[in-house]
């Protein structure tokens, strides 16, 4: 292998680890956009399939259950998951930044009526 080859060989190598490396860390990168929809299936959607509750199910994601609850905005809805009602795991900001839970929230909001 002669010496130019061996130099585009090494940039295409360093490139795609570049691009493994940005992928890999996209969740927690500064300034990205973060995807709700994507949160909430991850962390939520186990109990609140649809918005709905399977563990207590007089107290789904709608917006007259929510408010029932005292859960009315994007606020109340991180309260919740740092401070959640019984039967409910707790989210603390190494599982769940403020800034994914409002993602999370505002998903919810726009989504469940
Ligand atoms: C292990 C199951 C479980 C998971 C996971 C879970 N929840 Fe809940 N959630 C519950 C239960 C049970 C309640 C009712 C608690 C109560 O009685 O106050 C609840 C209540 C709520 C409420 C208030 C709804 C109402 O009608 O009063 C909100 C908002 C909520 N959850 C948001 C979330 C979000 C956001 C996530 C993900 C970050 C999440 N939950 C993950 C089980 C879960």
């Amino acid at each position: 292998m002669n010496r130019m080859k061996q130099g585009v060989l090494t940039t295409v190598c360093m490139l795609a680890l570049t691009a493994f490396a940005t992928g890999s860390f996209a969740d927690t990168k500064k300034g990205q956009k973060i995807d709700g929809k994507k949160e909430f299936e991850e962390h939520c959607a186990v109990c609140h399939k649809d918005g709905g509750n399977i563990v207590n199910p007089a107290k789904t994601l709608s917006k007259k259950d929510r408010e029932a609850s005292g859960v009315k905005n994007a606020k109340d809805i991180t309260a919740t998951m740092r401070k959640p009602g019984p039967g409910m795991t707790a989210f603390d900001k190494k599982t769940i930044s403020d800034k994914e839970a409002k993602a999370i929230a505002d998903y919810i909001l726009k989504t469940f009526k």
